[in-house]
């Protein structure tokens, strides 16, 4: 029984206003990034890479464009959500100091990726799992993670040169911080409350 692997699972938050801005430690980030690069993947493709963005320029340009796309959302809600909406942060990309934008690369490991010929998404759920690696070691790191998905792909390949076929999953803004809230943001602000566990497990059938 690992209580260290479940305490690091409860305490993992999506980070956007606690990153003081200061360095990261390039031996823990070597650790994370190690940690993402040992996920599973389905015919041990490793459709995965790692882009590291520290330049506040790149980085600017970034977050106007999630600003613009932050804008488009609100737009897109009814008042009332709008208004819940308006307080929520939805990224530290200028606080956080360091993106790792993560990609999945479908060609990785030639056309007969074993395990993937039904299903061809199981790539992009591999990927995941790396990102997924890498934010629960940060965690146990003590070390934040905020994923911002407010962006066009288009947009981020042409900002880091990513190739027509890659698909850029996430950036994901990394850093030390102040503190981990504790009650995830979106439910702090009232935006949407945890199902219970019981209503997500089914027996036999989904229907039940
Ligand atoms: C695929 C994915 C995309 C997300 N995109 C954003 C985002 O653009 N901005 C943001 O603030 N949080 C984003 N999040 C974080 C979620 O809002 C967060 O995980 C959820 O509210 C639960 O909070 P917790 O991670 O602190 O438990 C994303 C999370 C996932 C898994």
């Amino acid at each position: 029984m690992s209580a260290g692997l479940y305490d690091v699972i409860a305490r993992r938050r999506d980070v956007r206003a606690e990153f003081t801005g200061e360095q990261l430690d390039p031996a823990v980030l070597e650790r994370l990034l190690g940690a993402a690069h040992a996920a599973p993947s389905v015919g041990h493709s490793q459709p995965w890479d790692f882009v590291l963005v520290r330049d506040p320029r790149t980085r600017d340009e970034f977050a106007r464009h999630v600003a613009g796309e932050r804008e488009v959302y609100a737009d897109s809600l009814p008042a009332d959500r709008r208004e819940t909406f308006r307080p929520i942060k939805v990224e530290g990309i200028r606080e956080s100091g360091l993106a790792v934008v993560v990609t999945y690369d479908p060609d990785r490991g030639g056309p007969h990726v074993l395990g993937r010929h039904t299903i061809a998404d199981a790539g992009l759920y591999s990927t995941c799992l790396a990102i997924q690696n890498l934010w629960l070691a940060a965690t146990a790191e003590g070390v934040g993670v905020g994923w911002v998905s407010f962006y066009r792909e288009e947009f981020l390949r042409d900002l880091l040169g990513i190739p027509e076929r890659v698909r850029p999953v996430a950036w994901l803004c990394l850093g030390p911080v102040s503190h981990l809230q504790e009650v995830p943001d979106l439910e702090r602000h009232g935006w949407r409350e945890r199902r219970p566990l019981a209503e997500a497990v089914h027996h036999e059938s989904f229907r039940r």
